[in-house]
């Protein structure tokens, strides 16, 4: 294979620019030729395309969301969209095509395998580590630890205060993001999609930890599960003490990404160009037990993600 194409599409992540380099690092050095497609599909099916040198991706692995941008792309969702991308690739010869992105970018690659024979490797990009195949997405750890430093923040001004803390994650359907912070920052109650729970419970629990001496409380929500302005809302009604609620929102999917998912990015983006570069695609690369993997990329997007109930037990464990 000699040119193949990049792109990263849905929500940016930390980690993503790190993947970028290593992609366009790796595919030059094998003797191959990269070219960037800026905002996603979106620039695919609207030629948004750029020729990329080692200098293009030089110093990017420290910052976060993506050089290369990113878009929700609904025309990907018709097969005319698809017609256009495809039109792109043939038109800069582009043989395979990275995708880093979440299970939407996925789908979209997905299609343009099985209707077009595009020869793709999708690489898992998305804070929400909602894919089944992987142990982890990149810009996961980034996301938490930085939603970790803002509930440390805020723990320090609601100890002073002697309130309630509320605070609302992203995740999407999936609630890793508020499970491992919960873990992570010691917080009294961690409310997700995956498992039910009683805002009555919450309130007593809460008493109960007031009752041995404790000045501050946690409630982690997951976006998923229930806004954090509801629950706020409803633990108003319940409880006697101030409550606060706060949004972590954007800021979680931004800033520098930590060491893990700078290794992260340059495994996977290394990967991929090592399977296109030796003529195969259709594949998804993720990580498990510490080692680079590879999945069909059928397969991979029909899988349902699994809850990491042990994790879930762990938190319950150390809980007041
Ligand atoms: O998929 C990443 C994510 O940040 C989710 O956690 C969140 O639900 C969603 O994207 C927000 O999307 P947008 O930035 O388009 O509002």
């Amino acid at each position: 294979m000699k040119r193949i194409g990049l792109l990263t599409s849905g929500g940016d992540a930390p980690g993503m620019n790190a993947a970028i380099r290593a992609v366009v690092r790796s595919a030059i050095n094998s003797g191959m030729e990269v070219f960037g497609i800026r905002r996603g599909y979106a620039g695919l099916i609207e030629d948004d395309v750029i020729p990329m040198d080692k200098m293009s991706v030089s110093g990017i692995s420290a910052r976060g969301g993506t050089i290369l941008r990113t878009a929700r792309c609904l025309e990907m969702l018709e097969k005319e969209g698809r017609e256009r991308a495809v039109a792109t690739l043939k038109k800069y010869g582009i043989e395979g095509l990275v995708v880093i992105g979440g299970d939407g970018s996925f789908h979209g690659a997905k299609c343009l395998t099985e209707e077009f024979g595009i020869l793709t490797v999708g690489i898992p990009g998305t804070i929400d580590n909602d894919l089944e195949y992987t142990d982890f997405t990149l810009g996961f750890d980034s996301a938490v630890n930085t939603c970790i430093n803002a509930i440390g923040n805020l723990q320090d001004t609601m100890l002073s205060h002697e309130r309630v803390c509320v605070v609302e994650v992203m995740g999407r359907r999936c609630g890793d993001i508020a499970l491992y912070a919960g873990i992570a920052t010691g917080a009294d109650a961690v409310l997700l999609p995956e498992e039910p729970f009683d805002m009555k419970k919450v309130a007593a629990h809460i008493e109960e930890t007031r009752k041995m001496g404790k000045l501050v409380n946690t409630v982690i929500v997951a976006e998923g599960a229930i806004t954090g302005e509801e629950c706020a809302k409803q633990l108003k009604g319940l409880l006697p003490y101030d409550i606060r609620f706060n949004c972590i929102g954007h800021i979680q999917r931004g800033g520098t990404p930590t060491m893990a998912d700078r290794i992260l990015g340059a495994r996977l983006g290394v990967r991929a160009v090592e399977l296109l570069g030796s003529g195969v695609g259709n594949r998804v690369i993720g990580i498990r037990k510490n080692a680079v993997v590879d999945m069909d990329i059928i397969e991979a997007v029909s899988l349902q993600k699994t809850f990491d109930s042990a994790l879930y037990n762990t938190l319950q464990m150390i809980t007041m």
